[in-house]
């Protein structure tokens, strides 16, 4: 493919002709596609650059245990373990976490249900205005990506307000939705715990800081995919948030770049998979890493996720986030300048997802150099 392929007029008109249809990439397949359409096949060097990182097939994400979270010695060694697995992975599975299979299978389902009913209902929520609670597209960046990628997206955003009047939510996953968020809302508050004791500090700094005060639910639905060798679920990241909690289901498909190497997280019945986002790198000055992860397409799909964005108000914010105070000395040097909440977000969705992350952004703004991400 040449570079007008990937830029010219023709592919702005297919965009937009795409985008009008309100009906994602679920409506192409419904429509009978047989082969992917042009904007979705990634450009050969990106493919290439992808490429020059082998899968590893053996490795796998740490498994933390939360079973005996309650016990003083236990909590003490699974905070080391979470520790060690955001500094050397960034990813880690949770399993015993106090969220019932039987739930995390009805949001999972409720989110197919949407996806797969009337079209009708899915153009209401069609929307690319981040000031909606609840909107639905494909490809948040479809203008700006070098190509699109091979998923639609139910977004529930908490990050005005709390509040959610369950009238508002698409009928096919109201009710588990409902009850998921209130139980990854207590998980979100344990993990703030945990990780503000795995960095040292008191077990409520970070909530202290306003981590916990506002999320984003981005629900994903993976289409089957005709030719998934010539695109992507989703293009190879890092998250803009203090962390995020992902429920994923039995297909597989995500993987993370670890030591150079694409490591498949293999789904596990019952867990979920949490990684460490952009501003928990930042303000940790680096001792937790926000690390890139990418999602496969696949032929037998659907794939269904649900992600948990645990970004605290930031973009609506004026809080100035950096490293915590704790955390920087003369040995361990401020590797981070202070920012405001609402500018990385706002360079964040500027941005393409493939670029390498807000956190390069963030480091060029406020021109402090600091490490390459
Ligand atoms: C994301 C993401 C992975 C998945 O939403 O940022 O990486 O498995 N999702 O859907
Ligand atoms: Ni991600």
């Amino acid at each position: 493919m040449n570079a007008s392929d990937s830029t010219g007029p023709d592919r702005k008109k297919e965009l937009e002709d795409f985008d009008a249809t309100k009906a994602g990439v679920k409506g192409l397949l419904d429509a009978g596609a047989t082969k992917i359409p042009k904007i979705f096949v990634r450009p050969t060097d990106e493919i290439a650059e992808d490429d020059l990182n082998p899968t590893l097939s053996d490795a796998q994400i740490p498994l933390i245990n939360l079973s005996q979270i309650q016990n003083a010695e236990s909590r003490k060694e699974i905070v080391d373990r979470i520790h060690s697995a955001s500094g050397e992975w960034g990813f880690f599975q949770l399993i015993n976490h106090g969220i019932a299979s039987s739930l995390m299978e009805s949001m999972l389902n409720g989110v197919q249900r949407f996806n797969e009913g009337d079209p009708e209902v899915k153009k209401q929520y069609y929307s690319r205005d981040r000031t909606k609670k609840i909107i639905f597209h494909s490809n948040f960046d479809l203008y700006v990506a070098t190509s699109a990628s091979w998923r639609d997206t139910l977004t529930i955003s908490l990050q005005v307000s709390d509040d959610l009047d369950p009238s508002e939510l698409p009928s096919a996953c109201r009710e588990a939705a409902v009850e998921y968020i209130k139980q990854v809302r207590e998980l979100v508050n344990l993990l703030l715990e945990l990780l503000s004791e795995a960095l040292g500090l008191k077990s409520q700094h970070l909530t202290e800081m306003e981590c916990g005060n506002g999320c984003s639910f981005v629900c994903h639905y993976y289409p089957e995919c005709p030719e998934p060798e010539l695109t992507l679920g989703a293009k190879k990241h890092r998250d803009p948030s203090f962390f995020t909690i992902l429920l994923q289901d039995q297909i597989g498909g995500l993987q993370v770049l670890h030591q150079d190497h694409w490591v498949s997280v293999n789904p596990i019945p019952g867990s979920l998979v949490v990684n460490v986002g952009g501003y928990l790198q930042m303000i940790s000055n680096n001792r937790l890493k926000s690390v890139e992860h990418r999602v496969l397409a696949n032929r037998t799909g659907p794939r269904v996720s649900a992600a948990c964005f645990v970004t605290g108000r930031m973009g609506l914010s004026e809080k100035v986030y950096g490293p915590i105070e704790e955390l920087v000395s003369e040995e361990s040097l401020p590797l981070h300048g202070e920012f405001r909440a609402s500018e990385y977000v706002s360079l964040y969705q500027e941005k393409k997802l493939s670029d390498k992350s807000g956190l390069d952004q963030e480091l060029k703004i406020q021109e402090t150099g600091g490490p390459d991400l």
